[in-house]
């Protein structure tokens, strides 16, 4: 059987109205501006209200991306949403995002790969559409990420913000699309970015809370070492299968945690920041939902054309993280 060539035909993102900047922030806990802005790069994040959960974000990022896609909802087989901030366990968010959007059609599931999940996502749903399997897939990455931080600890509430980006995958011309995927995953370092209650392990009881493990616990250091080394390996393997030089690539749309993360990975690949699209400045980390948002901003600023080279890479809990080699499709 000849496999098909899958690539996006459709894309969009949504953010939260309300904007919270790092002075805001000042009122909250003890921190500034000039610390947060230095050590991360990040000015302001979007922040969901209390009556905004993840897959309502996710519906409106989904209906851009159909309207962006041509394609009705019933036409979707497949809807997957990468989220470490679901709706509740269960039902999974895509469901709610399935039945919202009335893709009555298409099965449904969530993901759980924090930051790398969309990368994760794409590398599924790819599977299924070369294999002929499914012809319209729609992926989202979707966070509500202020909704499990820690608004007492400095050393993490300042750095993740709340937003949603989807891409409908199908079939595009042989010489387009997602080319080439890598995933990887070391457990072995999940604690050092977790939230420790909400699940088997630690139910949530009234001791689980006193002691606010309810919220995301992160050993920022470790992070930061481990994924300057991995944006930089992982963007290096996924072109060195797909026989790509690095030169030849127009962009690279990098996981948005922090600037000085980013500048790392960018000095181990020898390439220029002007080759990297960042909005982590505006967004902050918004964990799965960082990379499609970046990814739309990119596209609707004419930054990426048809044809373009482009790399997809992130780094996240798990440990995981993943690239992808994408040559753009609309
Ligand atoms: O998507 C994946 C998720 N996460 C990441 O990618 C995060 C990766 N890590 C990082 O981005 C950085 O490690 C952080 C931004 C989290 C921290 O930056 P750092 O330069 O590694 O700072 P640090 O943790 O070494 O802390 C330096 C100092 C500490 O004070 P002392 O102990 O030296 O007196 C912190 O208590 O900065 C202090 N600090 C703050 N000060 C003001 C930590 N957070 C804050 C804050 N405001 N918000």
């Amino acid at each position: 059987m000849k496999l098909k060539s899958a690539g996006i035909i459709g894309i969009g993102s949504y953010l939260p109205e309300k904007i919270m900047t790092n002075k805001d922030l000042e009122q909250i806990v003890d921190t500034n501006d000039e610390w947060i802005r230095t050590r991360t790069g990040i000015e302001k994040r979007r922040i969901a209200t209390t009556q905004e959960a993840t897959s309502d974000l996710s519906l409106e990022a989904s209906k851009k991306a159909l309207e962006s896609a041509n394609i009705q909802a019933e036409d979707l087989d497949l809807v997957i949403v990468a989220t470490i901030t679901p709706d509740m366990s269960f039902p999974s968010t895509a469901c709610i995002v399935q039945d919202k959007l009335g893709a009555k059609n298409a099965g449904a599931f969530d993901l759980t790969a924090a930051c790398s999940g969309f990368i994760y996502g794409i590398s599924i749903a790819k599977q299924f559409v070369e294999a002929g399997v499914y012809k319209n897939i729609l992926v989202v990455g979707a966070e509500t990420m202020t909704k499990i931080l820690d608004w007492k600890d400095r050393n993490t509430c300042v750095l993740f913000g709340d937003g949603a980006g989807a891409v409908v995958i199908s079939t595009v011309e042989e010489d387009e699309g997602i080319k080439n995927v890598t995933l990887g995953s070391d457990g072995s370092g999940g604690s050092v970015l977790n939230k420790p209650a909400g699940g088997s392990r630690m139910p949530v009881t009234h001791e689980a809370l006193e002691n606010r493990m309810n919220y995301l616990k992160m050993d920022g250091s470790e992070v930061f070492k481990f994924a300057v080394r991995k944006m930089a390996a992982e963007t290096k393997k996924v072109l060195e299968e797909a026989n790509v030089d690095i030169e030849d690539i127009d962009m690279i749309i990098p996981h948005q945690a922090n600037i000085r993360i980013i500048e790392g990975a960018a000095k181990r690949l020898k390439v220029g920041l002007d080759k990297m699209h960042i909005n982590l400045n505006e967004y902050g980390n918004m964990s799965a939902a960082s990379i499609p948002v970046a990814l739309d901003e990119a596209y609707r600023k004419g930054k990426i054309k048809k044809k373009d080279k482009i790399v997809l890479v992130g780094f996240g809990a798990g440990l995981t993280w993943g690239a992808s080699y994408i040559k753009w499709s609309i």
